[in-house]
C-alpha cells in the first residue's frame, strides 16, 4: 500500500518551501523505502529552490540523510529491513564505461528509484539528487542505501551523505592532498570545512580557510585550518601567497562555485598545483581568462562530483574515523530542527549563522 507522509516541497522558483502530504509507493524491483531519521540542509537544496539546478518543479528537497530501511522490493539483496543506512546520491551501475574501466566513482549511469513519489493529486515530484529526504519516508534505489555501523549519531553521520563527503573527497580523492601539502579552501561552509577536515586527515601542514565571514573563519580553525583569510579584507590571492612562501598552495579548493572564487583558486595555486571545483555554479555563470595562463601555470584543473567518492568504500571508514574521535562530525551540526523549519534554515544558511541545520524526524 502506498503511504502518505509529510515532506518538504519546493513548488516554484524562489517560492518558500512548504510541508505537504506526499505519497510514497511500495518499493518495486531494486527499490527500498527508508524511514528517514535525519537530513542535513545543504546549499544544493537552496540551489534547487532557486531554480539554479533545473526547472523540474515541484521538488521534494533534502538529500543528506540517514535512516532505517523499512521495506525492500523484489531482488534486493544488498540491504534488508532494519538496516541503518546513509543515503547516497550516486548508486553506481557497475556496467557503464566508467564502471567497466574500474573508475566507478565517475559512473555515468547512476541508479535512482524507478517509480515517482507524488503529491496527493498524483503530480510527480522530482526528488533532490534522486533522494528527497526532507520527508518521513522516501523511496530510493537500494544501491543508494549504504549500510554503516548503527551505534553512531544519525544526525552526524548522515552528513556524509552529501556535504561532508563532497568536501573530504574534494581534498582527499579529487585533490590528492598528501603529507606536507599546502592547501587553501575558498568558502568555509559545510563543504569547505569538510575539505579542511579532509586535508588535515591527509597530512597537509598548511591549511588556509578563506571566507568573507569571520564567524566561518573561526569555525574553520576549530575544524583544522592552520590559517585563515578574510577575502573581504584585501586580495585573497595575495593573502594565500603570503602564507605559502609567496608561491601559492599545492591544492586550492573552490567550495563556493562562482567565477570570481574559481579565478582566485586558479591564481592562488602554486605552479603545477591543483584546483578543485566542488562548489556548484549556476548555468548562467561565465569566465574569461587569458588562455596562456592555463598553459604556463600547468598543473591540474579538476571538478569534484560528490568528492569522487565510492559510498561503499568511503562511508564505513569515515564512520570508523568518527567513532575513533579522528573526524569530528558533531562539529558540523549547528542545530537540530523540525521538518517545518527548512525555510528558516535556508535563511540562516544565507546569513552564515550555521554550518549545518539538521532536520530530525
Ligand atoms: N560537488 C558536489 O558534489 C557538492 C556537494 C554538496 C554541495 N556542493 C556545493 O558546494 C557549495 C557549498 O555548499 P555548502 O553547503 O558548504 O554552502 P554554505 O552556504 O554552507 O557555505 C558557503 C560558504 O561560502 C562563503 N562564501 C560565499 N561567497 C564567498 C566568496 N566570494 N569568497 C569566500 N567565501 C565565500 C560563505 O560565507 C559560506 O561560508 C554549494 O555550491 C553547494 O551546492 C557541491
Ligand atoms: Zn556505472
Ligand atoms: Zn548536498
Amino acid at each position: 500500500m502506498p503511504q502518505q507522509v509529510r515532506g518538504v516541497v519546493a513548488r516554484g522558483k524562489g517560492q518558500p518551501v512548504s510541508v505537504e502530504t506526499i505519497v510514497v509507493p511500495d518499493p518495486g524491483p531494486g527499490e527500498a523505502v527508508v524511514q528517514v531519521q535525519t537530513c542535513g540542509v545543504c546549499h544544493t537544496d537552496l540551489h534547487y529552490r532557486e531554480g539554479g539546478i533545473n526547472d523540474e518543479f515541484p521538488f521534494l528537497l533534502g538529500h543528506e540523510a540517514a535512516g532505517i530501511v523499512e521495506s525492500v522490493g523484489e531482488g534486493v539483496t544488498d540491504v534488508a529491513p532494519g538496516d541503518f543506512v546513509i543515503l547516497n546520491w550516486r548508486a553506481v551501475c557497475g556496467t557503464c564505461r566508467a564502471c567497466l574501466k574500474g573508475k566507478p566513482w565517475y559512473c555515468f549511469s547512476t541508479h535512482n528509484a524507478a517509480q515517482p513519489m507524488t503529491l496527493e493529486d498524483g503530480t510527480a515530484l522530482s526528488p533532490a539528487l534522486g533522494i528527497g529526504a526532507f520527508a518521513e519516508k522516501t523511496l530510493v534505489h537500494s544501491g543508494q542505501c549504504t549500510k554503516v555501523d548503527p551505534s553512531v549519531s544519525p544526525a552526524a553521520v548522515g552528513l556524509l551523505g552529501c556535504g561532508v563527503m563532497a568536501g573530504i573527497g574534494a581534498a582527499v580523492n579529487t585533490g590528492g592532498v598528501g603529507r606536507g601539502d599546502t592547501v587553501a579552501v575558498i568558502g568555509c561552509g559545510g563543504v569547505g570545512d569538510a575539505a579542511i577536515a579532509g586535508a588535515k586527515l591527509a597530512g597537509a601542514t598548511t591549511i588556509i580557510g578563506v571566507d568573507l565571514d569571520d564567524r566561518k573563519l573561526e569555525w574553520a580553525k576549530g575544524i583544522g585550518a592552520t590559517h585563515t583569510v578574510n577575502a573581504g579584507s584585501g586580495d585573497p590571492v595575495e593573502q594565500v601567497r603570503a602564507l605559502t612562501g609567496g608561491f601559492g598552495a599545492d591544492v586550492v579548493i573552490d567550495a563556493v562555485g562562482r567565477p570570481e572564487t574559481w579565478k582566485q583558486a586558479f591564481y592562488a595555486r602554486d605552479l603545477a598545483g591543483t584546483v578543485v571545483l566542488v562548489g556548484v555554479p549556476t548555468p548562467d555563470m561565465r569566465i574569461e581568462m587569458p588562455l596562456i595562463d592555463f598553459f604556463s601555470r600547468g598543473g591540474a584543473l579538476k571538478s569534484s562530483w560528490y568528492g569522487d567518492c565510492l559510498p561503499s568504500r568511503d562511508f564505513p571508514y569515515l564512520v570508523d574515523l568518527y567513532k575513533q574521535g579522528r573526524l569530528d562530525l558533531d562539529a558540523f551540526v549547528s542545530e537540530k530542527i523540525g521538518l517545518d523549519q527548512v525555510e528558516e534554515a535556508f535563511t540562516r544558511m544565507h546569513h552564515g549563522d550555521v554550518l549545518r541545520s539538521v532536520v530530525v524526524l
